[in-house]
């Protein structure tokens, strides 16, 4: 995979919103979706050989569908590399799905101690980790009303979504890669989710908790769709 070139950077708080920019570079992720694809083994050949930092997994919502995911620092290399493979066989053959298709960026929320590891190690980790079979990734948009409201009720409502979620975390049936998508995607969505564990139930019922939380009950305007697979191959770590 291609290194990134600086160091990431916290700018300072605005004083506004006390929102944290993120300057530098930041983990690009991007989720590609087929179907009419009947012989696996060449997908993964074909992904190998491109070098990057990528994930193919089986819809399990698709008895022929099949997705592969990218990770990188470089924007360029969605179009210079991802490009040029997804138009070659095998994938020229197959039925792109296009409302599948995701990308985001990974991004700091503002106490963060180490940004390296946030935006680039930790979920290049997660997207990499062969204990992590199975996926869940949606994209998801807030609720207009959610900027508009105090910091201090924001901060209520994304701390008990922080306790949910840390909990669930902390019982090693699910990691999160959370992604702002900002500008990224045909649908003016916030943010790209993917959770990612050892067995899918797990993950359904961290969908489920969710819904109970005052930011997804309250003030997420829509979530999906949601692309359910199990991994097929990853790039080494
Ligand atoms: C303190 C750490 C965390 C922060 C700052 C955070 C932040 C966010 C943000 C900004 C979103 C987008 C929705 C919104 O806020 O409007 C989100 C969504 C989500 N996060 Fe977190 N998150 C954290 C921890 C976790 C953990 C540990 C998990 C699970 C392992 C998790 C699972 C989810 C899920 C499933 C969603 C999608 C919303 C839903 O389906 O209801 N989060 N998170």
């Amino acid at each position: 995979m291609a290194e990134p070139v600086t160091t990431p950077r916290t700018a300072p708080r605005t004083a506004r919103t006390h929102a944290p920019a993120t300057t530098g570079p930041a983990l690009l992720i991007q989720l590609h979706v087929f179907t009419d694809c009947d012989d696996v083994p060449p997908v993964v050949d074909a992904v190998r050989g491109s070098g990057l930092d990528a994930a193919v997994y089986e819809n399990v919502n698709d008895p022929r569908g099949i997705a592969v995911l990218f990770a990188t620092a470089r924007a360029d290399d969605l179009l210079d590399r991802v490009r040029p493979l997804l138009r070659a066989a095998p994938f020229r053959s197959f039925t792109p799905v296009p409302s599948f298709t995701m990308l985001g960026r990974t991004y700091l929320v503002g106490h963060e101690t180490d940004a390296e590891e946030v935006l680039l190690h930790r979920p290049r980790v997660r997207v990499l980790s062969p204990e992590l079979r199975w996926v869940v990734w949606y994209p998801l948009r807030r609720a207009g009303i959610f900027e508009r409201l105090p910091l201090d009720e924001q901060r209520i409502a994304l701390r008990e979504h922080g306790t949910a979620g840390a909990e669930f975390a902390a019982t090693g049936l699910a990691q999160d890669i959370r992604l702002s998508c900002h500008g990224l995607d045909a649908n003016d969505n916030d943010f790209v989710i993917g959770i990612l564990g050892p067995e899918l139930p797990p993950l359904s019922a961290l969908v489920e908790r969710m819904r109970k939380t005052i930011q997804t009950s309250m003030y997420l305007e829509k979530l999906g769709p949601f692309f359910v697979g199990r991994v097929l191959w990853q790039a080494a770590k």
